[in-house]
């Protein structure tokens, strides 16, 4: 519609002076008319120039009193014909603004007469100034000196309108015409009667619905880039399915540790229990467990195969860790560095940091000969990479390593110290029935790969970030990760 008038229009006039004027009068909203010109003016079926001009619009204030009246009329009204009303009983009938700009502005204006008394001096009031601003609204202009004096009081503010004046352009038609807008065969065989639309580079192209890496995805290639720099092979860790005996046996975790429950562990209903364990390795694992032995005393307890042969979903990525030490033990000795970064299970109750299924992250390195120093400096530079270079170590338990200790960071963010991985030394009565030479020492860390991607994200519910109820649009739209400094 907007675009018959404005050709039509110039079919028998010279030109539109004032495309403000024309939407008026022809009806058409300004801003659908401006998008019309603009596309009439790409095309150059016209040419155009931009208008400028102060238009005032009403202040919140101006509106007020647009629809109320200005407050030295509401002030006047307020006092009686005759006689007078004390000026405490008139501030209780009108709002505190009204009250007392009403009082400055009708003294001013000599309606009335201000004492601890007030009363009419003149018998009628014209509320000019509602007036202005209920003409303003309309668009209407105005002299110079009531504009002054609105714009004094705050009830006006100017406001750059900006319109066109339109003339006929080089490629003028009474009637837009159709262009082609793709190289079909049927257009290309009419190229010559045709006039086809030109590319615009310069276009945004729609959004490809392509792939999108989840947050954690990105968080663990920060990681595997990491270790890989510091020289780290990954393990293998495409079984969630594990035995008890890789996931905790051979790992010195003695049969009868709450970890083995059922409440804390998920079993396999089918399989129910692995087929197929390293024999002699087993019987190993069994004596170090009943009666120690390479310097240890052992559990004193009697062990089960039944125990060891249960399949779970593996609580730890160290499950991992001993499978590969254990296939290590079997060739000449070779130093090593590993790491893995994988899904693990635990049959916990959901909450804001817990979920059943997280992931791990997991480094060792085995040489000979060495110690607690060995690994203290080398979560140092793992974590300083990361951007944590303040680490405390606080000494803990687990059964497979000792010494253990726990790794806390110095949140600046937070301002304290946080946990955030457990460390040790693995034990040899973990190592020696493996088969590793006795002076091989293997020290490793842990932590999870959620909590440092929710603090990277400033994510404080886990639910939020892994799991059925995650909002699709944080994984289309989660920033590039960038860890460490
Ligand atoms: N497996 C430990 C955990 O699940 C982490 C760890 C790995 C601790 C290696 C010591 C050595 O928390």
């Amino acid at each position: 519609m907007a675009e018959e008038a404005i050709l039509g229009f110039l079919q028998n006039n010279e030109q539109i002076t004032d495309s403000g004027q024309f939407s008026a009068e022809f009806n058409i909203d300004h801003n659908e008319l401006v998008n019309v010109i603009k596309s009439l003016h790409g095309f150059r079926y016209i040419d155009v120039q931009d208008i400028k001009k102060e238009t005032w619009i009403l202040t919140d204030e101006g509106k007020k009193y647009a629809a109320e009246g200005s407050p030295e009329v509401q002030l006047f009204l307020a006092v009686p014909e005759e006689g007078s009303i004390s000026k405490d009983e008139l501030q209780k009938k009108l709002a505190p603004a009204v009250f007392k700009i009403g009082c400055s502005q009708a003294g001013k204006n000599k309606w009335v007469e201000m004492g601890k008394q007030v009363s009419r001096k003149v018998k009628d009031v014209e509320d000019k100034v509602k007036g202005q601003l209920l003409q303003i609204q309309q668009g209407k202009e105005f002299d110079k000196e009531s504009i002054n004096s609105l714009k004094a009081r705050k009830l006006i503010v100017p406001q750059i309108w900006k319109g066109y004046s339109v003339k006929k352009g080089p490629n003028y038609a009474p009637e837009r015409k159709k262009v082609a807008t793709d190289l079909t065969r049927e257009n290309l065989q009419n190229w010559k009667e045709l006039e086809f639309k030109e590319y615009n580079f310069k276009a945004k192209g729609a959004p490809v619905d392509a792939g999108h890496l989840h947050a954690l995805l990105k968080v663990r290639k920060q990681f595997k880039d990491i270790f890989v720099q510091m020289g780290f092979e990954e393990m293998p860790t495409n079984n969630y399915v594990e035995s008890s005996f890789w996931n905790f046996d051979a790992l010195f975790q003695p049969q009868q540790h709450p970890a083995r429950d059922s409440h804390d562990t998920f079993f396999l209903k089918v399989p129910s229990t692995t087929r197929t364990l390293p024999e002699d390795y087993v019987e190993r694992v069994k004596r170090v467990h009943e009666s120690g032995g390479y310097g240890s005393r052992g559990y004193n307890y009697d062990w089960k195969r039944e125990e060891a042969n249960k399949n779970l979903l593996r609580t730890h990525t160290t499950a991992v860790s001993s499978r590969m030490l254990y296939a290590l033990a079997q060739k000449p000795f070779v130093p090593k560095k590993y790491f893995s970064i994988d899904r693990v299970f635990r049959n916990e109750a959901v909450d804001r940091t817990h979920l059943a299924e997280f992931h791990q992250i997991e480094g060792l390195i085995c040489d000979r000969g060495l110690t607690l120093g060995d690994l203290i400096g080398v979560l140092e530079d793992f974590f300083s990479r990361l951007g944590m270079s303040k680490l405390r170590f606080k000494p803990a338990y687990n059964p497979y390593t000792e010494p253990s200790m726990e790794i806390f960071s110095y949140h600046e963010g937070l301002g304290k110290w946080v946990e955030i991985g457990n460390s040790g030394m693995f034990r040899p009565e973990m190592l020696l029935p493996m088969g590793l030479p006795e002076d091989v020492r293997v020290i490793a860390w842990g932590l999870s790969l959620e909590r440092p991607t929710m603090i990277l994200y400033g994510i404080d519910n886990i639910r939020d970030l892994f799991g059925h109820k995650v909002d699709l649009d944080l994984i289309k739209r989660n920033p590039i990760c960038r860890i460490g400094i």
